[in-house]
């Protein structure tokens, strides 16, 4: 659902720092409020130093959702999952967002900086926010997620 008071956190390394900086103009742009959580420029950084605080703060409650992108986006993704809470999908096609949110309620979707064009990303970006779990039997499949054996 399209929720435009929320904040929606943003965080990347530096191999999507030039992704990032066009997917937060064009969310500002939107009408979106961010909270920009870094890289802040195209200096070589470890990715799970910027994300871990993202998915920190989603798997507390303070954010909804949140957005994360490294340059292959498995980097970014693999560190969000290890928060009980989060469920981070990556996302390279408006077909996968649109499942990631359908089917498994993903809270926050990880971009491959270095993989798909801007524009894009931005269709991605997109259908993530604006596209509702539908719950039913994928309910019942998210819950067992959590269910190690
Ligand atoms: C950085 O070179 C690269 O390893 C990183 O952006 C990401 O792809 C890691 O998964």
């Amino acid at each position: 659902m399209l929720m435009k008071s929320e904040i929606i956190p943003i965080a990347c390394d530096h191999g999507a720092y030039q992704m990032k900086e066009f997917l937060l103009n064009k969310l500002i742009e939107h009408g979106y409020t961010m909270k920009d959580m870094g890289t802040f420029n195209t200096d070589s950084v470890d990715y799970p130093d910027f994300i871990h605080p993202l998915a920190k703060a989603v798997n507390e409650g303070e954010y909804e959702r949140g957005i994360i992108m490294c340059g292959s986006g498995n980097g970014a993704q693999i560190t969000a999952n290890k928060y009980p809470n989060v469920r981070a999908g990556l996302c390279w096609s408006v077909e996968q967002s649109q499942l990631t949110r359908r089917h498994n309620n993903a809270n926050i979707i990880s971009l491959p900086g270095r993989f798909v064009e801007f524009d894009m990303a931005w269709e991605i970006l997109k259908t993530f926010l604006t596209t509702d779990f539908e719950g039913g039997r994928h309910q019942v499949r998210v819950e067992k997620i959590s269910k190690l054996l």
